[in-house]
């Protein structure tokens, strides 16, 4: 993640964050529909995770030009998601709905270095937390 990917990233949230609550809804909306099996993994009140996923991924972006800083969050984060019962292949959907949402969310601000940004942003992430929580090998596969 370059400096310059992490200010474009960050720039490109500050425009989600007024329709967070929107834009979170549509999130769940659309990984359900790509990922129906993750559904009954999530057993508490919809709006109420869309806020705590909105609000962690404001901490994360704003890591992003300092990901040491984030990394023990993440990596705590990503054990606790084991217990939640999901799968090291269940961050791939999640990822694709993310970036769905931004760009719907976005519209003519969706741009492809923006896309491009994001993609790099969440799979580093994604790899992070997949090998933190489930050992070196799951990241890799
Ligand atoms: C970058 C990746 C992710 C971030 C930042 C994130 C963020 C969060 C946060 C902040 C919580 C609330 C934690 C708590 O208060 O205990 C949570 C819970 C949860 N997440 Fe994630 N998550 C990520 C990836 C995933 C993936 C890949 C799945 C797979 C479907 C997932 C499914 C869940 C579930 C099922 C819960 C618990 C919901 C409940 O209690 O009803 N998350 N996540």
């Amino acid at each position: 993640m370059t400096p310059a990917d992490a200010a474009l990233v960050k720039s490109s949230f500050d425009k989600v964050k007024p329709i967070a609550a929107d834009a979170a809804a549509l999130f769940y909306g659309r990984l359900f529909e790509i990922a129906p099996e993750v559904k009954p993994l999530f057993k508490g009140d919809m709006s109420e995770q869309g806020r705590k996923l909105m609000t962690t991924l404001a901490v994360v972006v704003n890591g992003l030009d300092n990901l040491p800083s984030i990394l023990p969050a993440a990596s705590a984060l990503a054990k606790k998601h084991v217990g939640y019962g999901v799968k090291p292949a269940h961050y791939a959907p999640v990822g694709a709905a993310l970036l769905w949402t931004l760009e719907r969310g976005l519209g003519p601000a969706w741009t492809q270095p923006l896309a491009a940004a994001w993609t790099n942003a969440y799979t580093t992430l994604s790899g992070f937390m997949i090998g933190e929580a489930y050992g070196p090998t799951a990241a890799a596969e």
